[in-house]
């Protein structure tokens, strides 16, 4: 696939990784002068891969957002026409709500003609560099209305080494997948247990 990766932090920086090494054509949209964290994944990854975010955008079928939540608006305007394109995004408004906005997906509903997906945003990013615990690979989870977008978010979890991705549900459930996030930080972060740990689902 050709993806574009807005937003190449810690989630951004590590899907990259991962979705190079699946073979995938990866472009990051990035701010100039590179921040220290973009050169560093420049050294993984190859500075040939960093453009504006508007150039990334139109050579990419897929746009991943890893940007601080109330960054939504600016990016949306920085991207361009992206009617068709799958809008894959790993926000989580925790602290403060993209407003008017509940989540930056429903920004993205409201303001693109893309096909848009909550993914990748309920684990730490350490675990989407590394998504295999003795042996089992995690899951990753999704939600929105786009069930083309599930099916691309589905792919590239797979891709990036996750066992599976449940489908939490339509756009009525994407803020619930932002609050299982937060159950995640909570269980790692405010009760330290530990970035280390992950949700999976195991059946009877
Ligand atoms: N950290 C986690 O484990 C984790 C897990 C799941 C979901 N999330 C969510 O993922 C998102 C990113 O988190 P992160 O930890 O990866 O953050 P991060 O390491 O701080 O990276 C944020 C990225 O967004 C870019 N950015 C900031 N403002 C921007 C703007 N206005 N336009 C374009 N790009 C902009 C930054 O660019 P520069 O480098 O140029 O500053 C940087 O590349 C957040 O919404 C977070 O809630 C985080």
């Amino acid at each position: 696939m050709n993806i574009c990766v807005i937003g190449s932090g810690n989630v951004g920086g590590a899907l990259a990784r991962k979705w190079v090494e699946a073979g995938h054509a990866v472009l990051i949209g990035a701010q100039f002068p590179l921040s220290e964290k973009n050169v560093q994944l420049a050294r993984l990854i190859g500075e040939e891969r960093f453009t504006s975010i508007a150039s990334a955008v139109s050579h990419s079928d897929v746009i991943l957002i890893a940007t601080p939540p109330a960054a939504i608006l600016e990016v949306i305007a920085h991207m361009g026409d992206v009617t068709g394109k799958t809008l894959v995004d790993a926000t989580n408004a925790i602290r403060s709500k993209p407003e008017p906005y509940d989540t930056a997906y429903h920004a993205l509903v409201d303001r693109t003609g893309g096909e848009v997906v909550k993914c990748f945003n309920s684990t730490g990013f350490e675990n989407m560099l590394d998504p295999v615990y003795q042996g089992e690979k995690l899951d990753m989870f999704m939600a929105g209305d786009s069930e083309s977008a599930k099916q691309i978010a589905r792919e590239l979890a797979l891709d990036a080494g996750f066992g599976t991705c449940w489908d939490f549900g339509k756009g009525a459930q994407v803020s619930l997948l932002e609050q299982f996030a937060l159950s995640w930080i909570n269980l790692a972060i405010m009760q330290g247990q530990g970035r280390d740990l992950a949700f999976r689902v195991v059946r009877r």
